[in-house]
């Protein structure tokens, strides 16, 4: 494609970052040894010391300890591996929200075909947990309970505080996916009481391929990668060590002053097409929100024809999740706060990232003002 390209589809995946790139060379070309080979030679001893490094600052940036982090492939696998892991070990009732990812969902669905009793909490129109409800749901039987700390579509971030520690207090574990928090908002492992934490590189410009799960000591896991006796015999196989090595970079590269920007763009997005997009919708909520998230429905106007629009405009949004986008089935998150399917079909979103700027934010909407009013005029879904 040539002229002008935009992309604004950074929860989907990042534009790796060339300091990132930097510090996995020494891996990739000159350290390109494997951890296990330790105990046999000295290049053994950097691409161990290598991972470790990684492993320590990671684990810092959540307040946890380093042998509490096992590097995985990404977020889907974490939470494979942190729901399976844990019912298996325990057996018992689960309890996750209506509107995680699919990585915690199909699981929980693949576990209840298996067998396991499993409970979907609802959510509001906000996209919030109630906690009574959540203290409601749990039984005596209930092994772990899995909400993410923000929603992947409409950014809403739950009071993660609370959930943990209604669980805590009731003495079941608590599981959270923090694809798209980590590193954007605070999570202290050692003052909120999570046992177990999805994280993934690729959503804060790191490289694709490389995640990781923080599992709070004395968690009982059942090993779901049959392997090696690597990452503390957790999770048998090589180690991307280039890729964890990359992940630690990713999250020492993201500062505070860079949320707090992309909190203004943010605004900016959602200021401008409320007063200047009729019939418009935000979806999720305004206060509780991630920074790099707009999620928008314009009425009248199917998402799909939009993105198709602002593509040949050379503009990368999405009507919904990565993992969603496939199916032309509505969003399973906008449905679960309360919209019917014209809300679903017509949402859209916008996430930013590092290499947003506000000229291309304008651009954007500019953009989209022409795109849904022409759009509008053709629309055969009308104003009636
Ligand atoms: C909240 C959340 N969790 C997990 C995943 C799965 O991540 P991955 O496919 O990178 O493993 C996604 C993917 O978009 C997501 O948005």
């Amino acid at each position: 494609m040539q002229g002008k390209r935009v992309y604004m589809d950074n929860a989907a995946s990042t534009r790796m970052d060339e300091k990132v790139l930097e510090a996995m060379e020494p891996y990739l070309f000159e350290k390109y040894s494997v951890a296990t080979s330790e105990f046999g030679h000295s290049m053994g001893i950097e691409a161990k010391e290598g991972l470790e490094e990684a492993r320590k600052s990671i684990a810092k940036r959540l307040g946890a300890a380093p042998g509490e982090m096992i590097f995985t492939s990404g977020s889907a696998e974490s939470s494979n591996l942190a729901i399976k892991g844990v019912m298996e070990a325990n057996k018992g009732h689960l309890i996750v929200s209506d509107i995680e990812d699919f990585a915690v969902l199909h699981t929980a669905r693949t576990l209840e075909k298996a067998g396991y009793e499993v409970s979907y909490l609802p959510v509001d129109e906000e996209g919030f947990v109630d906690p009574d409800e959540l203290v409601d749901t749990i039984r005596d039987d209930t092994v772990l309970v899995s909400i993410q700390h923000a929603n992947q579509e409409i950014g809403t971030i739950q009071d993660i505080s609370a959930l943990a520690g209604i669980c805590d207090e009731a003495e079941v574990l608590f599981h959270t996916d923090a694809t798209h928090t980590f590193t954007r908002v605070p999570l202290d492992v050692e003052k909120i009481p999570v046992d177990l934490v999805t994280l993934s590189a690729h959503t804060i410009h790191g490289p694709k391929g490389i995640g990781a799960l923080y599992v709070r000591e004395g968690t009982p896991l059942k090993k779901q990668m049959e392997g090696g006796f690597q990452e503390f015999d957790m999770r048998g196989g090589l180690e991307n060590i280039p890729g964890a090595v990359g992940f630690s970079k990713a999250v020492e590269l993201v500062a505070e002053d860079e949320n707090r920007r992309l909190k203004e763009l943010r605004d900016m997005i959602i200021d401008r097409v409320q007063e200047e997009i009729p019939d418009t919708t935000l979806n999720g909520s305004r206060e509780q929100r991630l920074p790099q998230n707009a999620n928008i429905t314009f009425h009248y106007v199917e998402g799909e024809s939009i993105t198709l629009h602002l593509d040949m405009r050379g503009i990368a949004v999405s009507t919904g999740s990565a993992c969603f986008s496939r199916s032309l089935e509505a969003s399973h998150v906008i449905m679960g706060i309360g919209g019917d399917h014209e809300r679903a079909h017509g949402s859209v979103r916008f996430s930013l990232g590092r290499f947003n700027t506000e000229e291309e934010v304008n651009y954007v909407v500019d953009n989209i003002k022409e795109v849904v009013k022409r759009l509008r005029e053709i629309s055969p879904l009308g104003k009636e």
